[in-house]
């Protein structure tokens, strides 16, 4: 098996737990595992197979000055929260300075933080006290745009001949009787440069009115695409990315990198070849060089990097491209890929389509089989941007317990690093927001407000469920600390930046660390779970049952243990021949299951029949 070949070349050593660069020969880091060591089945040992990550949503984790929007302080008064659920690793969003058109997915300072989120001093102090506890932070590397506010923006666009007019996409517009596309802004004789549409929606170009040339913004007009093309831009880029790595940061998650290459030319879509804006940008000639050059310049094997790559279906061999680790190889941790996300929905944020449980099956085991040899998986099944796990993939009413908890068993049991949105470890549910006024979110408003003007849809009414179903503010509610008011998130005075979840006196941690059966609990146990079993991590997994329309069973396999994965993917009790053999003396034991103790009567092997109750999950060791 070609698994990964460790790769010696690379100039930098990570920060180490204790905040240090590089682990020495010798130092207690370095004794504690070798890095590079080969398990049985080919795979080599990183901290990053092995860890937990959970991500946080400053902005909506805890506020601690009143002002009702989340800060770093917040963050640090719940470290030991997330010590005691066990998670490795922290990413915290954006919290760069930023004017927050997105969020802060719009940065106009790399190097300060957002006056609402705190200080320079608050950060250090955040960071000092993961590492205190052994938990690693990684930053999010928003380096496909700045904001319009960012100074390289501002110089760029101060004249043709600035020096930095070549760091972002400056071009003329076409004659608009000439094209078949339009711009609502701009002047009335010219269209866009291209037919590029925003991921938010709308051009993906903005008209200057100084310069009289256009900008391309793949997001919103306040995200100017960077021209990575121009060295000068990917050597500030990796200059900023060594600055954090010097504070002592495990890692970066980076925002839509694989859009950093765009194509010569930039052409327009092709309808007739199905090529719209999205096969445009994503994958352009040049992004694997541009990977290769940080790897050589910034990174190292034992940072945690993860490229967010969005798109439609990414070829596998980009995939491998990109996580690969071999020396020709662009060397990411893992990837996030969009495809199972995608499932159930159309083009726009109230488009939906069916799907089933095997297409769900069909993506993962894609994922799964096409890094088993080389590459690693990144798991998750929410974040800042999807609606929450338990609504989406679960049961988010009778079964939420059962439901949450099985997706939860699957987030820890395929091959790869789990990530833990805020939240999900209590089975947060989707929010039921009442009007287009209630939703903060840029890829939510501005959409349905365009499309209810040009009279694609009705009114907010017309499209609400699929809305409500979709949008990205659902993940984006306050963290439900408790019963008290706004859900412990805030002081009792201070209204939330955005609303709070009214079932939070139902859900919430407080309740849910009291109850031995909460998803809470089980999360936890999971987690300690993977600290014990290498083969939760390592195992090879096999597909069983990948027809079945109802069950999702596999197996995973280090060495001579083989663990045997059973999930009932829906509200109905189910009984299944066991896709397994199951030797006479063995006598294969539940290492963890979501029914309770008491009604677990029917989890034996062998036996051959398996049933199952509602979302139920077990795991075997056989
Ligand atoms: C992906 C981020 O996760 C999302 O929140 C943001 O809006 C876009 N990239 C643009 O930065």
């Amino acid at each position: 098996m070609d698994r990964e070949q460790p790769d010696e070349s690379t100039s930098r050593s990570s920060g180490t737990v204790d905040g240090t660069h590089g682990s020495e020969p010798g130092s207690e880091e370095s004794e504690k595992r070798d890095e590079t060591e080969t398990l049985p089945n080919g795979e080599v040992r990183r901290w990053w197979k092995e860890a937990v990550v959970y991500q946080i949503y400053p902005r909506s984790f805890n506020d601690t000055n009143g002002d009702g929007i989340g800060d770093i302080p917040g963050i640090i008064s719940k470290v030991e929260y997330l010590d005691d659920l066990g998670v490795d690793v922290v990413w915290l969003n954006p919290v760069y300075e930023s004017p927050n058109a997105d969020n802060g997915y719009d940065v106009s300072d790399y190097r300060t933080i957002m006056d609402e989120f705190g200080t320079m001093a608050d950060w250090e102090a955040l960071l000092a006290e993961l590492h205190s506890r052994d938990i690693r932070l990684v930053m999010d590397l928003v380096a496909n745009h700045t904001s319009d506010e960012h100074e390289w923006f501002q110089r760029s666009r101060r004249s043709k001949d600035s020096e930095c007019r070549e760091w972002y996409f400056w071009r003329e517009g076409h004659d608009a009787e000439a094209v078949s596309w339009s711009a609502s802004d701009g002047p009335p004789d010219e269209a866009p440069p291209n037919d590029w549409q925003s991921f938010f929606g709308g051009p993906a170009w903005t008209y200057d009115e100084a310069t009289g040339e256009w900008y391309l913004h793949l997001f919103d007009e306040k995200q100017p695409d960077l021209n990575w093309e121009t060295e000068a831009v990917r050597e500030a880029v990796f200059e900023t990315m060594e600055w954090w790595l010097e504070k002592g940061i495990d890692g970066f998650r980076m925002d839509v990198i694989n859009l950093v290459s765009k194509p010569p030319g930039l052409p327009s879509t092709d309808p007739e070849r199905g090529i719209d804006t999205v096969d445009r940008v994503t994958q352009g000639p040049r992004v694997h060089e541009y990977l290769q050059e940080m790897r050589e310049k910034v990174l190292s094997p034992d940072l945690l990097t993860v490229g967010e790559m969005t798109g439609w279906q990414m070829p596998m061999e980009h995939a491998r491209q990109y996580v690969g680790q071999g020396p020709d190889r662009d060397g990411l941790s893992m990837l996030f890929h969009f495809e199972h996300m995608r499932l159930g929905r159309g083009e726009r944020l109230w488009e939906t389509r069916e799907w089933s449980l095997t297409d769900l099956k069909a993506v993962f085991d894609r994922w799964q089989s096409g890094l088993a040899d080389e590459g690693w998986n990144a798991l998750y099944f929410s974040n800042h941007d999807q609606p929450r796990t338990v609504s989406r993939f679960g049961d988010d009413g009778e079964f939420r317990r059962e439901s949450a908890t099985l997706l939860a068993t699957l987030l820890h049991t395929l091959r790869g690093t789990p990530y833990i949105y805020q939240g999900q470890e209590l089975g947060m549910t989707n929010v039921p927001f009442e009007s287009l006024s209630e939703f903060r979110d840029v890829e939510t408003r501005n959409p349905v407000r365009r499309a209810i003007e040009r009279g694609e849809i009705e009114s907010f009414e017309a499209v609400a469920d699929e809305i409500r179903a979709n949008s990205r503010d659902n993940a984006r509610t306050p963290m439900q600390w408790s019963d008290d008011a706004y859900a412990g998130f805030t002081d009792a005075d201070a209204e939330p930046w955005i609303k709070v979840n009214p079932n939070y006196e139902e859900i919430n941690v407080a309740a849910q660390r009291e109850d031995p059966q909460s998803v809470w609990h089980y999360y936890r146990r999971l987690i300690a779970l993977r600290d014990e079993h290498d083969v939760m991590t390592y195992g090879d997994y096999d597909p069983l049952l990948q027809d079945h329309e109802s069950v999702w069973a596999y197996t995973r396999t280090l060495g001579d243990v083989t663990w045997f994965v059973v999930l009932n993917v829906s509200g109905t009790a189910t009984t299944v021949e066991a896709p397994i053999e199951v030797t006479e003396d063995a006598d294969p034991g539940v290492l963890i299951a979501n029914y309770p103790e008491e009604a677990r009567a029917h989890e034996e092997l062998p036996g051959g029949t398996l049933e199952l109750r509602p979302w139920e999950a077990r795991v075997y060791d056989l």
